[in-house]
């Protein structure tokens, strides 16, 4: 019989496990619908707010190519230095940090904003979108929000506030809060935008096993350090609770998820 070792984590700062887990199961999916819909052209300036560690940001560059420029913002540091070291040195990002609600950036200096699973962490969501109004010469916005919050997140939640408190349950309620199709659609047209079209999809993804996928997950975001500071007892049990319950997302030792993802698509 093979022991399992609960608790485990991955350790590293969370932007890196960032990119290294989260990226590769979800983020670079989402960014791969969000380039279909945005249809970027060569030479077109790109600003891609919240950017992180850059997944969005990069596949702008590419296809804006030597002829267009692109920027990415973002408050946390740690998350612009993994984007910073994770882009090739012949794509030119210029990397901005600073907060959404005030960028450091001249007005009409963008054709496109590109902003992905970001909004619904921005505290001042109106004030965030009216900053990619003002920075934008014409052209258009698209604003990508997950939710709502899918089963297998919802099982991870609650398990969260049963062993880790209400604290660590409250950023997985945040990540999956802004997916409303009318609440998104009200606020872009309250900070400006016209011709505002919001569409919800559902989205079939491939992730790793319970127990990888919940300690990748965690350690990819504030939570790793509430579990951190959490009893091996603790991690223990909130690992078997959780992984009992995603038995039934398992095919093939694999977990899939299917998950809302919201897009905003508006013009100045
Ligand atoms: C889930 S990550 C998404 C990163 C990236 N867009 C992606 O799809 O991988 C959310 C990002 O929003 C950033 N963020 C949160 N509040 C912000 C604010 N007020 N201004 C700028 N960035 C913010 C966080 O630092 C984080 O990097």
């Amino acid at each position: 019989m093979t022991q399992q070792v609960y608790g485990k984590t991955f350790g590293g700062n969370p932007a890196e496990n960032y990119q290294r887990f989260f990226v590769p199961a979800i983020g670079a999916s989402v960014a791969e619908d969000l380039m279909e819909v945005a249809r970027l052209k060569p030479g077109e300036r790109v600003l891609d707010v919240g950017c992180g560690t850059g997944v969005v940001t990069r596949l702008a560059a590419e296809r804006v190519g030597v002829a267009g420029t692109v920027a990415g913002l973002d408050v946390n540091p740690g998350m612009l230095a993994v984007a910073r070291s994770q882009t090739p040195p012949d794509i030119s990002i210029d990397w901005y940090e600073a907060t959404a609600e005030s960028m450091p950036l001249p007005d009409e200096a963008f054709d496109v904003v590109l902003c992905q699973m970001a909004l619904q962490f921005i505290p001042n969501k109106l004030a965030a979108l009216r900053e990619m109004r003002r920075v934008l010469d014409g052209g258009r916005a698209l604003v990508t929000v997950p939710g709502p919050k899918p089963p297998l997140f919802a099982i991870m939640t609650d398990a969260l506030a049963r062993h880790l408190g209400p604290e660590a349950a409250s950023f997985g309620d945040l990540v999956f809060s802004m997916h409303d199709v009318d609440e998104l659609s009200e606020l872009m047209r309250s900070a400006g935008f016209r011709r505002v079209d919001v569409q919800a999809k559902s989205k079939s993804l491939r992730l790793p096993a319970p127990s990888d996928f919940l300690w990748q997950y965690i350690d990819s975001t504030p939570i790793a350090e509430m579990a951190a500071q959490a009893s091996k007892a603790k991690r223990d049990a909130l690992e078997r609770d959780v992984c009992a319950q995603w038995q039934e997302f398992v095919v093939d030792g694999a977990m899939r998820l299917q998950v809302g993802m919201t897009t905003a698509t508006a013009l100045k």
